[in-house]
């Protein structure tokens, strides 16, 4: 049963600390994405903004502990395009995945890339595709479960090169980077926000951008059309969304203290290093989130349901 939303005095919103839920491991992308938000956020509001980490299950029990919560602006979530493909990726769920959340606004588009553990034997993109054809399910994928921006990632690279790997499921990539790190997994495709340092610093071997240009902050990365692998392309987006009935008026004063955020100077800089950027604020109001979420469904949904794949 629906919660009777609050009483609400309009302009007294935020008394006491707003809680948003990352689906994600920290040390993650959109844990990275949800504090730098957050804490602008919180300036904006005059009341903390606390991360809360609630992972597994790729991205969907904190998406269920947002939906399932009372709709009273106190709780809020950060998710990504997981959004998108979770309603065809599950066949069941214990909350609505469309119809349990109100939107507040886009964040941003992140570029992701395809990354692999050093001493792998390839070094360029060609080189990688022929290992993977080769080795198939020797080599271990990480990613943060089904449902996660890895694991559509990952979907369509094995669907481009015509073969299955293992997959590693995490609770967020945040901790698959660390065995990444140790080598003890293979190959993972993450999002700029959690690789971009790790491969400038040549902790990690780059193989391609999955996107249509090279990314800004990797110019040295190739894209994975320049790779050999024209149409693998994923760019992976974060919204904002508080449980559906939230009132009007405390979205409202959400979307201000987004929108504040995406023009926070801070915020802009430590984005730009990441490969990022705060969506043009045109793009992050309830509205055009909502339109652009429920475009991307459609978007997915034949591909995922091309490829076979679901969760139970
Ligand atoms: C994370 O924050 O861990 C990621 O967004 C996981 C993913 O979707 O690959």
């Amino acid at each position: 049963a629906a919660l009777a939303a609050p009483a609400f005095a309009q302009g007294t919103f935020p008394t006491r600390t707003v809680n948003m839920i990352v689906p994600f491991a920290a040390g993650g992308p959109t844990d990275t994405v949800a504090r730098l938000i957050a804490q602008a956020m919180s300036t904006s509001l005059g009341q903390t903004v606390v991360v809360e980490n609630v992972g597994g299950a790729g991205g969907t029990l904190g998406a269920q502990r947002c939906a399932q919560a009372r709709p009273d602006g106190y709780t809020i979530l950060m998710h990504h395009i997981g959004m998108a493909t979770i309603p065809t990726l599950y066949r069941r769920l214990a909350y609505d995945p469309i119809n349990g959340f109100e939107t507040i606004g886009l964040v941003t588009e992140v570029p992701m890339t395809l990354i692999g553990r050093n001493g792998l034997p390839a070094q360029t993109m060609t080189e990688l595709a022929a290992l993977v054809r080769r080795e198939g399910e020797k080599l271990n994928y990480a990613n943060a479960g089904i449902g996660a921006a890895s694991h559509l990632c990952g979907l369509l690279l094995q669907q481009a090169l015509g073969t299955k790997m293992t997959t590693v499921p995490y609770r967020g990539t945040g901790p698959a980077m660390n065995d990444l790190l140790a080598g003890t997994v293979d190959l993972m495709c993450d999002q700029t926000t959690n690789t971009t340092e790790q491969i400038k610093s040549g902790s990690v071997r780059g193989f391609a951008a999955t996107t249509p240009e090279r990314i800004a902050a990797l110019p040295d990365l190739p894209t994975a059309a320049q790779g050999g692998l024209p149409g693998f392309e994923v760019s992976v987006w974060h919204g904002l969304y508080a449980p559906k009935g939230t009132p009007a008026p405390v979205i409202t004063r959400l979307n201000q203290a987004l929108v504040t955020a995406l023009q926070d100077a801070n915020v802009g800089t430590r984005f730009a290093a990441l490969g990022t950027a705060p969506v043009p604020v045109a793009r992050a109001t309830p509205d055009a989130h909502r339109a652009f979420w429920q475009a991307d469904i459609a978007k997915w949904r034949p591909l995922i349901q091309a490829a076979g794949q679901y969760a139970d």
